[in-house]
Formats: structure tokens, C-alpha cells, sequence
């Protein structure tokens, strides 16, 4: 007699690589030595005294991948993040493998293109990546499967990846103990964070998830897996029985008391570019730009 079973997920090995400047966790995500990995939210080290950048982070990324013999699939970024660069030009320049966001990125660039008064030359359609993902789009690294889960409301276009039994959550939730991420930046939305949260919170109980930052709290040391039976019991911000509205009100209160971050106006402008820098000016110099009054 054949019997039908839902296919288990594969485990994929998921290492993390933490960055104590920017609280931000690169992830690798493979089976194993010598097969496929896709590199998740890397980051390229940046000082804003200076306005100098350094590889130090993403060159951890670098030395792993090769220590292990990986390939690279895809160099993928959760979203147009405001707390630190991307570093998938550089990795893509040493290692490999496709860059790729989701696809609502040209909101966020044509958003960001107004504020910062961007160049013509800048375009809005996405196109400094290799690749626009759209929600429930299937991609393979190697033999594991991806997915793509549109998660906006943190931004518009924010994306988390499915990959096997792992799913890395970006910028929605936090660790049980921290919360939530904030919804105040252009095109953010609480109500629309809740949505994305429940969505994730309503995969298997047992799903491993992964942050993409940690703020740890008191003593805590750093941590960045948790599951959504965990989340469902514990996070502070949306255990199970939190309402849309208890949500709503505690966001929007919080996000009023939030100052923006250090890095987000060289951060947006350099991330909505896939991680490249602005364009060198004739003294053969990149600038970025600061807004006054803007944010
Ligand atoms: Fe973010």
C-alpha cells in the first residue's frame, strides 16, 4: 500500500556571522562543505567620522565561504536596509553568485530617489540587481529550496527567505525578549508589520527562525534563532492574543521615542543600489548626501 506523507523540509546548516557594530547577523545558509550557499544581509563596514569603508565584516563572510568550499548561489538582501551598507557588490566580486531583493525595491528606490533629490542617471526599476524576487517565487541554491515570503510594513519592500526549515525573517521580528522591528521610516506601516508578522508566526510551530539583528537586553548574550512556537509564546510585542490594534498603539508610540539611526542616510542611499557606491564625482571621489529637514 502507498502511503502519501508531506515532504519534510530539509535542514540546512545556517551560520551566522554577527557584526557588533551595527547589531546586524550575516547569514550562510548550505548543506554541508563543498556544496551551494546563498550569503543573506552582509554587511560593508562603514565609518561615519570618516566616511571611510572597510571589508573586516564581509571579508569573515569571505573566509568562511572559501574555508568550507562553498559555491554562491545568490547574495540576497532581506531588504534596503537603513543600519549599515551592503557588501554583496564586493562578495560578488570575490565569490560569485547572483544579488537579489524583492521586487518592491522600486518603491523604495523611487521613494528615496525624491528625498535625496538622486541624479536622473539613478533608476528606479531595480536593475543594480541581478535579480528582483516576487513573493512565493521559488529559487534553488544548490538542492535546497528557496522561497520568497513578502513581508512589508519595516519597509515596503521588505522579504523574508524560506529556505528548507529555516526562515530568515529580516527586519519584522526581533528575538522573544526584543520585539518587533520599527515601522517609522518612509513607506513603513504598523498595521501592515502586524500582518507580515501573523503571516510568519502561522508557518509550522517548529520552523527555525532567523534574525537579522539582535539587541540584547540586560546581560543577555547575543542570539539570533528562535522558532514560531517560541515567538507564538513569548515576543513581547506580538505573542499570540496580541490585537492588531494593542499592536498599532504600542508601535506608533515606540517608533515616536526612536531617534533614526546612525547609518541611514549613507546607508539608504548606497543600499537602494544593490551596494554600490554613488557614481565618483570628476575628482574621482563618491559622495553621498545629507537632506536637511528632510527625515
Ligand atoms: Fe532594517
Amino acid at each position: 500500500m502507498t502511503q502519501l506523507t508531506a515532504r519534510t523540509p530539509s535542514r540546512p546548516h545556517v551560520h551566522g556571522i554577527f557584526d557588533k557594530t551595527t547589531w546586524t547577523v550575516t547569514y550562510v545558509v548550505h548543506q554541508g562543505p563543498g556544496t551551494a550557499c546563498a550569503i543573506i544581509d552582509s554587511v560593508l563596514d562603514y565609518d561615519p567620522k570618516s566616511g571611510r569603508t572597510n571589508t573586516g565584516s564581509a571579508d569573515r563572510v569571505i573566509d568562511y565561504v572559501k574555508s568550507n568550499h562553498l559555491k554562491v548561489a545568490y547574495i540576497l538582501e532581506t531588504h534596503a536596509h537603513a543600519d549599515h551598507l551592503s557588501a554583496a557588490p564586493y562578495l560578488k566580486q570575490n565569490l560569485g553568485g547572483k544579488t537579489a531583493i524583492g521586487d518592491h525595491i522600486l518603491r523604495v528606490q523611487d521613494l528615496f530617489k525624491g528625498i535625496f533629490n538622486l541624479a536622473p542617471g539613478c533608476k528606479t526599476d531595480g536593475s543594480q540587481f541581478d535579480h528582483l524576487l516576487a513573493d512565493e517565487e521559488v529559487f534553488q541554491i544548490g538542492d535546497l529550496h528557496g522561497k520568497v515570503l513578502y513581508v512589508p510594513g519595516h519597509t515596503p519592500a521588505c522579504v523574508a527567505y524560506e529556505i528548507g526549515d529555516a526562515v530568515f525573517v529580516g527586519d519584522t521580528m526581533f528575538m522573544p525578549d526584543v520585539g518587533t522591528a520599527r515601522c517609522d521610516f518612509p513607506g513603513g506601516d504598523a498595521k501592515t508589520l502586524y500582518a507580515s508578522v501573523r503571516k510568519l508566526l502561522s508557518l509550522q510551530p517548529q520552523t527555525r527562525l532567523f534574525m537579522c539583528h539582535d539587541y540584547p537586553p540586560n546581560q543577555r548574550e547575543i542570539a539570533f534563532e528562535t522558532t514560531v512556537a517560541e515567538q507564538r509564546e513569548r515576543n513581547i510585542h506580538v505573542h499570540d492574543g496580541i490585537s492588531e490594534a494593542q499592536f498599532v498603539e504600542m508601535r506608533t508610540q515606540r517608533d515616536s521615542t526612536l531617534e533614526m539611526p546612525v547609518l541611514i542616510l549613507p546607508a539608504v542611499q548606497i543600499n537602494i543600489r544593490a551596494g554600490e557606491l554613488p557614481p565618483k564625482e570628476s575628482n574621482g571621489v563618491a559622495y553621498v548626501k545629507i537632506p536637511i529637514n528632510a527625515l
